[in-house]
């Protein structure tokens, strides 16, 4: 359960009754009981309303909001009003504001405008998260904190002399010596050595490539600001309110700081969810990151926000149509949410949201979309039985942060050039052996080839335990950090099947590349060397054939982007390459290894081995392919020893799915199904053994 306080699935969204007249609030009440909404996130942008000035507080507004929730049963997911510093604080401390690379101040004018290392910023949010936890830790309203608002959303890479101070007490923490510093950077190269700690500035642009472990330090010290930023209020919040559980609602995209800090300290993952109704891939797009989320903490999560319609920070920005909100809805439920949330309430009238859909738009209540949102409000009660179920991944994708970081680089050597917030966490900045190779588009690539046999998969950190897994895939893990090789060894040698990709194992986790052969430390268990590796140029393809050793497969397979030249120590060779130089040299092996194999994949290849490849692995382990329709998703929940079959049509037709034998209730319908279930577009169902 999300929160002892509410033991349904949470439905609502982020309410600012502060941008309307009071009039409206009792309507909002009566629209809210209409929707059967039982939790909103308030003031998540109230700063400057909550302390008008330095020594000035007005709760009075907060307080009615939260009395008047509390008399008809809705919750506060509440806000400390953090995520949107006063105008006054920036104005009278100049050390709020962040500054870009090129030195220049950020102004104010927007949200999220400060530095995460202020020292007044963190001051201010302290003070705040505490003055809310006292006023309304006995309030009956108060079900849950949400700590600022998509931490990196829009918060700037800061280069201010703050984030040089802190960084220097960070690099003294690691290193302790500027000699080990200076070792481990490689300062060596191009004769860059630093005689002390106040000679090292931030990476900035200068006049070719940074150094490479300084900009990777520089990026993790950001990310630790980030969870030491969360930790200022999440500490006062425990102390004062111990029972209340905590939640900050992360954004889809994970490449601005490690979340997996935040792990022992978050008792709940949120997240928001936008996909883009205009592209084909989204329900894709969005399993990926409801299974990022879930996986963070191995329990269900909350869907904080998406748009009950259209957003407005798309190109073009189209609207839901008709029964999409809802499938949507229960594709995040089928995933692990055990809420429905949405941004927001009521469509905004004034402000740079207001082309933003709401629960409530412009139009009013009599609107199809607010229908949509009672529809859904009301049936929810009917799959209470979910709550707190689990989802059981037998197959993990392993996700780093410092591969991440040190891996893509669509800009190619832009070293030189001053780079804008967007392409600093972007790119990595460095030469690179090629532009087209991305890290998280590699792991969805694999996620997607599972998610499209209808697989579940969790994403785990490198340091997560592997043994609930039977098969674990590292793609691109271009950085092995200490106790990676041991834990692979380990679960390989019992039975479990590990399977890694070209780019893997190419540096130690301070940026040293290894010597002697890729994939470095995963040599043994890999039964390869990799001697050298081939980029190929913009729509270069090359052919995988596949060898007699490997009866499994189809004959050939085109593949792209990469080739390793692989020799074998241990590993059978599955594949070969067809065309270059390495014509006939392995592009794919298998490694026994103990009672387990480990499988590397030398290239990128096409859609067609992905699938034959993930449907042998995955029955020779047990792992039922269940058989759907184009376009149906199955996700299976279960507690208690009762699972819940999700089935989802994302398809524009109706579907007939073959089911299981045996006979099945639909909890949200009622109706018993044997045989043929049928789901009408954007139809589903969830089916529960009888
Ligand atoms: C984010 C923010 C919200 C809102 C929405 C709009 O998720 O958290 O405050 O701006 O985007 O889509």
């Amino acid at each position: 359960m999300i929160t002892p306080k509410i033991p349904k699935i949470i439905f609502g969204g982020d309410y600012f009754p502060e941008q309307w007249p009071q009039e409206t609030w009792k309507e909002d009440i009566r629209l809210m009981k209409q929707a059967n909404v039982n939790m909103v996130s308030i003031a998540i942008f109230t700063g400057a309303i909550i302390q008008p000035d330095e020594d000035t507080y007005n709760f009075d507004w907060l307080d009615k909001v939260m009395d008047l929730i509390a008399k008809n049963d809705i919750y506060a997911c509440l806000a400390t009003s953090t995520a949107a510093p006063p105008v006054w604080l920036a104005c009278k401390y100049d050390d709020v504001l962040p500054v870009t690379e090129s030195g220049q101040r950020i102004d104010y004018g927007s949200r999220q405008a400060y530095c995460i290392n202020s020292p007044s910023y963190r001051k201010f949010i302290r003070n705040l998260a505490e003055k809310m936890a006292v006023r309304y830790k006995n309030h009956k309203a108060l079900a849950l904190w949400h700590i600022n608002n998509e931490y990196a959303n829009k918060n700037q890479m800061c280069f201010c002399k703050n984030c040089e101070k802190g960084f220097h007490q960070w690099l003294k923490k690691k290193y302790g010596t500027i000699d080990r510093l200076n070792e481990v950077w490689g300062t060596v190269f191009w004769g860059e050595r630093y005689a002390c700690w106040e000679q090292i500035n931030t990476p900035k642009a200068s006049t070719g490539s940074r150094n490479s472990t300084k900009l990777l330090d520089y990026k993790r010290f950001l990310s630790e600001s980030f969870f030491t930023l969360y930790l200022e209020e999440y500490n006062i919040l425990r102390k004062i309110l111990p029972d209340i559980p905590i939640t900050t609602n992360f954004e889809g995209d994970w490449r601005k700081f490690d979340h997996s800090l935040f792990k022992d300290h978050l008792d709940v993952v949120s997240w928001n969810c936008y996909p883009d109704p205009a592209n084909p891939d989204s329900r894709k797009w969005a399993a990926l990151r409801h299974s990022m989320m879930r996986s963070l903490l191995g329990k269900p999560f909350m869907l904080m926000e998406q748009a009950p319609s259209q957003v407005d920070w798309y190109p073009v920005n189209i609207n839901k149509p008709p029964g999409l909100m809802r499938l949507w809805s229960y594709q995040a439920l089928a995933h692990g949410s055990d809420s429905i949330m949405y941004f927001q309430w009521r469509a905004s009238k004034k402000g740079a949201e207001r082309y933003h859909s709401g629960m409530i738009p412009h139009f009013g209540e009599d609107s199809r979309v607010f229908k949509e949102i009672c529809g859904l409000g009301n049936e929810l009660d009917k799959a209470k039985d979910i709550i707190g179920s689990d989802i059981d991944s037998k197959v993990a994708i392993v996700m780093d942060n410092d591969s991440w970081w040190t891996v893509d680089n669509p800009y190619g050597a832009a070293g030189s050039k001053s780079l804008d917030n967007e392409t600093f966490w972007n790119a990595n900045a460095q030469p690179f052996p090629t532009v087209l190779v991305s890290y998280f588009g590699e792991l969805e690539y694999y996620f997607n080839a599972l998610y499209d046999l209808n697989i579940p998969v969790d994403v785990i950190g490198v340091h997560y335990d592997f043994s609930k897994y039977k098969i674990v895939i590292a793609p691109l893990l271009h950085m092995i950090k200490p106790g990676f090789k041991e834990a692979v060894e380990s679960f390989v040698k019992k039975g479990g099947i590990f399977i890694t990709t070209y780019f893997t194992g190419i540096i130690d986790e301070s940026v040293g590349v290894y010597l002697g052969g890729y994939p470095g430390p995963l040599k043994d268990v890999m039964g390869i060397k990799v001697e050298e590796y081939n980029p190929l140029p913009p729509g270069g393809k090359n052919t995988m054939k596949m060898t007699a050793a490997s009866k499994d497969f189809k004959k050939n397979y085109d593949c792209s982007v990469w080739c390793d030249v692989i020799h074998t120590t241990n590993a059978k060779v599955l594949g070969t390459f067809v065309n270059d130089y390495y014509a006939g040299s392995p592009c794919f092996t298998e490694n026994q290894f103990g009672n387990g194999r480990a499988y590397y994949v030398g290239t990128r290849p096409n859609e067609d081995f992905m699938k034959d490849f993930f449907t042998k692995i995955l029955q020779e382990q047990g792992i039922d392919l269940p058989d759907l329709p184009q376009g149906v998703e199955l996700m299976t929940r279960s507690k208690n020893g009762r699972s819940y079959y999700f089935y989802l049509n994302h398809g524009e037709t109706e579907k007939k799915i073959k089911l299981l034998s045996g006979r099945y209730e639909d909890i949200l319908s009622g109706n018993t199904y044997e045989g043929i279930l049928t789901l009408a577009k954007y139809g589903v169902s969830i089916l529960r053994g009888k």
